[in-house]
């Protein structure tokens, strides 16, 4: 017997015998269950009686970065007591992590400037602005203290809207036509015998079951055809008494359905990440960054410290950062990790191997955009009943997002694009206030006048343009090339981390596991010396 055939004996004999709590024990300690458990119960952090019974010191760190994966070494390192000093060269914390409120103010590598000029108590999270519940990100805001809530990633009242459709057609009717004219092929083929080969007579059985319901297609009498139903939606809700409603009516002919590629977004709720339920902090991702200095106390963080040298020595690492006003200082320390971005960190001159150099300077930098529009009424509620969720669109902007929080308040602000790549850079070249009439302008398209009408404010990011981060995320053109290894690796008494290290770029999760694999690893070597 293959070892996978062995476990899933034994898992069905665990079944069979104990019942399913003893077989989701089994399973869990076969790591197959519980991945987000799995993940945490891997990690022990460091705790200060390992320095108490050994009768070591607490070694000092210098921490580049006050990201989420720089607050988050410093918050692990701090509960054995290591001594830590975070340099920022921004003049906030949360890196990425950014939310955007009312007198928020950036200017950019191009030289613009923007001041957030939001209501009170409106905000746009223009980084990370959901959290899929497999992430460890929630253990942190569960560890922290920082409430979430749920974030609306995907909502059947939401829009497909690509530019050969007449009109916005709603996630409910685009799924209801797709997968009622996927049902009605395959159940056609099925019963033609076309499949005949592949699937046994029970199987196909149990298959046209399956499409009848999935797809809403009709009997074999009537050749399972898809004619729709009241999953399409209605122009006329049902009411009381004799209001049976009037339903959107009969779907498109299937060439014109697969012609709009009404389908085309449907992939993306499915993915591991991506799926409902997603969740948020209350009041705005940056909670997360405000709970971790919080905990790791702001008088060990520096901002506005620019890092101008680093040099690993034969026991620790000298740092040499300048403040706002150009005036360098010199930190010691046992440890140093570098959560900076990799092309960023690249720029640093060190004295380390050049091969280091070479690999900071291989992952490649993407483009992202996003804009926060302000809005004076939450028309997408009063008029649409859209509650959350994201319309997808061909367009530039690519997608809509409606706030996942404050239902029912006056005033809300959508996303008006998040792109990555060409439409990133498209939308950069542009002024702040060019941006947004850009995006007025494509967003009318789906939403019609509205949209610019009740327009009040607006904030863009362009991550790529954004001072000491330079991008929204990296991508690696290859991670068995070297690099990859090369700087998950100490280069000497210097750690990296960041999400860039990780197989969760682009996800806070991916920044707290390179921290705790840093932190690990540290701690590891102090106890072992
Ligand atoms: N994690 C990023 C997002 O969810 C890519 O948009």
């Amino acid at each position: 017997m293959s070892a996978e055939v062995t476990r899933r004996h034994l898992l069905r004999s665990l079944g069979a015998a104990g019942g399913a709590g003893v077989m989701f024990e089994a399973m869990r300690a076969l790591g197959v269950a519980g991945t987000a458990e799995a993940e945490t119960a891997n990690y022990q952090a460091p705790k200060r009686g390992d320095f108490i019974t050994t009768g070591r010191v607490a070694p000092r760190v210098v921490i580049l970065g006050a990201g989420v994966a720089g607050l988050a070494t410093a918050y692990e390192l701090g509960k054995a007591g290591y001594q830590c000093t975070i340099l920022e060269a921004k003049g906030r914390v949360g890196g990425r992590n950014w939310t955007v409120r009312e007198g928020t103010a950036e200017t950019d590598l191009d030289g613009h400037s923007q001041y957030s000029r939001f209501a009170p108590g409106q905000y746009f999270n223009a980084g990370p602005a959901r959290i899929a519940q497999s992430h460890v990100t929630l253990d942190y805001c569960r560890e922290l203290g920082v409430p979430v809530e749920a974030f609306v990633n995907q909502n059947a009242n939401a829009y497909v809207y690509n530019q050969n459709m007449p009109a916005p057609t709603r996630f409910r009717t685009a799924k209801a036509d797709m997968y009622g004219y996927v049902s009605e092929l395959l159940s056609k083929a099925l019963d033609q015998g076309a499949l005949d080969q592949r699937v046994s007579a029970v199987d196909k059985d149990r298959l046209l079951t399956f499409l009848s319901d999935w797809g809403a297609v009709g009997p074999k009498a009537d050749g399972y055809a898809y004619r729709g139903t009241d999953r399409r939606g209605y122009v006329v809700p049902p009411g009381a008494g004799e209001e049976a409603g009037t339903p959107l009516g009969a779907p498109d002919a299937i060439s014109d359905v697969l012609a709009r590629q009404v389908g085309r977004n449907f992939s993306f709720e499915f993915g591991y990440d991506q799926a409902m339920m997603m969740m948020q902090p209350v009041g705005g991702m940056d909670a997360i960054p405000r709970a971790l200095v919080d905990a790791v106390g702001a008088g060990n963080l520096r901002l506005g410290a620019k890092v101008t040298r680093v040099a690993d020595r034969a026991t620790g690492v000298d740092v040499v950062f300048s403040d706002r006003y150009g005036v360098e200082y010199l930190i010691q320390a046992e440890f140093c990790v570098s959560t900076l971005p990799p092309h960023v960190m690249a720029r640093v001159p060190t004295n380390l191997d050049p091969r280091v150099g070479a690999a900071l300077r291989y992952p490649v930098a993407l483009p992202v955009g996003k804009l926060g529009l302000e809005q004076r009424r939450r028309w997408w509620e009063t008029d649409l009943r859209i509650y959350g969720g994201i319309t997808a669109t061909d367009l530039d902007i690519v997608q809509i997002w409606y706030p996942s929080s404050g239902f029912h308040t006056q005033r809300g602000v959508l996303l008006g694009y998040y792109n990555v790549g060409p439409d990133a850079l498209t939308y950069s070249a542009l002024t702040p206030a060019q941006r947004i009439d850009r995006a007025l302008t494509q967003g009318e398209r789906v939403h019609g006048p509205t949209y610019r009408a009740e327009y009040a404010s607006g904030f863009s990011v362009a991550w790529h343009r954004t001072p000491h981060l330079e991008a929204g995320w990296v991508e690696w053109p290859s991670r068995t090339s070297g690099e990859y290894a090369l700087l998950n690796s100490p280069a000497g008494h210097v750690y990296f981390a960041g999400d860039w290290l990780t197989y969760e770029i682009a996800w806070q999760a991916g920044a707290f596991a390179s921290a705790r694999r840093a932190v690990t690893a540290i701690h590891q070597r102090v106890m072992a010396s």
